[in-house]
């Protein structure tokens, strides 16, 4: 368990609302039931939000309380419903945004979400000075200054617990399997699977390989019955074509025939882990004390087993390599 800070408080609030946004994860639930639960012990209303941004846009509110958020910790997704809204890049539609978050007396707003969340709470909070609290949640957990998201350990268990099985497959029929792991352009989710299932190889983003090698390396193992499990572990990466695509054009190149599992959308899916939801509630119960201590413009990340609160502006500008450490841990581990 993650240790939450004390805050000082320092401010009222009287309401409060909570939105979920881009991609829904594991866990979101979690933090939205100890956010109400929290607020309602100090006294402070809560509404959610439906479909993130464009909810706010369209007043798409409900009212939550101590009960409503009952039972809800065990379920995948958002009981509030997610979303991309492409609009809220522009200054004008996040400045009605803030007026109708002022219409309804709403005194600061908590965001659960990745970069494009949190990029649009960032500028809402700039142009508005409306008091924003920004919880991480991506099953990537490629945000900087955070070692954890909301929803990471699920999408991992979930992917290692669908390759153990396609283990079975690969050992019994000798196979090379390929397998896509989600994480946008990052690959925490890729190298986190990989180590876990014992993967021949895995291959991330972040480091180059040549996949005319790479081919030909898993090709001579195939052949001389020297492969492990059989698992390659590829990220799904941002550029086209996938590497996934890459990898098996040169292995059919090489006349191998491997099996492919693009795992996708299924990672973001399910019940979330008892870590997750641990880690979901910490954060929405240190939200509530962040914005009574008087924080108006932060991300909670977790740094080192504590919860800090992160400037939002550095979070926007920020990186997150994947750790020199995670890579030779692969490469060590793997062929
Ligand atoms: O950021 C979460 C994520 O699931 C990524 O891993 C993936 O690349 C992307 O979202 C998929 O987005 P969409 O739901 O829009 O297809």
């Amino acid at each position: 368990m993650y240790l939450a800070p004390d805050f000082e408080h320092q401010t009222s609030l009287k309401r409060i609302a909570i939105l979920t946004s881009g991609g829904e994860t594991p866990g979101m639930n979690s933090a939205i039931r100890a956010i109400v639960r929290t607020a309602a012990k100090a006294n402070i209303d809560v509404l959610g939000i439906h479909r993130g941004y464009c909810g706010l846009l369209q007043q798409d509110f409900i009212q939550l309380c101590a009960e409503s958020v009952s039972r809800i910790s065990q379920g995948g997704g958002s009981i509030l419903r997610c979303g991309s809204c492409a609009e809220f890049y522009q200054p004008q539609i996040r400045k009605l945004a803030a007026s109708v978050l002022r219409d309804h007396q709403i005194d600061a707003l908590i965001v659960i979400g990745g970069r494009g969340s949190l990029t649009g709470a960032h500028f809402l909070h700039m142009e508005s000075e409306i008091p924003v609290i920004v919880l991480p949640g991506t099953i990537d957990n490629d945000l900087p200054f955070s070692d954890d998201a909301i929803g990471f350990d699920t999408a991992v268990n979930t992917a290692v617990d669908a390759i153990d099985k396609l283990q079975d497959t690969a050992y019994s029929h000798q196979r090379l399997f390929l397998v896509e792991v989600a994480g946008s352009s990052s690959g925490f989710v890729a190298a986190q699977v990989g180590i876990a299932v014992g993967a021949e190889m895995v291959i991330v983003p972040e480091r180059a390989v040549h996949m005319d090698e790479v081919a030909g390396e898993l090709s001579e193992k195939h052949r001389s019955g020297d492969l492990a499990n059989g698992m390659v572990i590829l990220a799904e990466g941002s550029a086209e074509p996938k590497l996934i695509r890459n990898l098996a054009s040169a292995l059919k190149a090489k006349d191998e025939d491997p099996r492919i599992c693009v795992l996708g959308h299924i990672q973001r899916g399910g019940a979330p882990t008892a870590h997750d939801r641990t880690l979901a509630a910490t954060l929405g119960n240190s939200a509530v004390h962040a914005l009574l201590g008087g924080e108006t413009h932060c991300m909670l990340g977790v740094q080192k087993g504590a919860i800090i609160p992160v400037d939002l502006k550095s979070v926007t500008l920020g990186t997150k390599p994947l750790p020199r450490a995670v890579i030779r841990l692969v490469e060590e581990t793997g062929r």
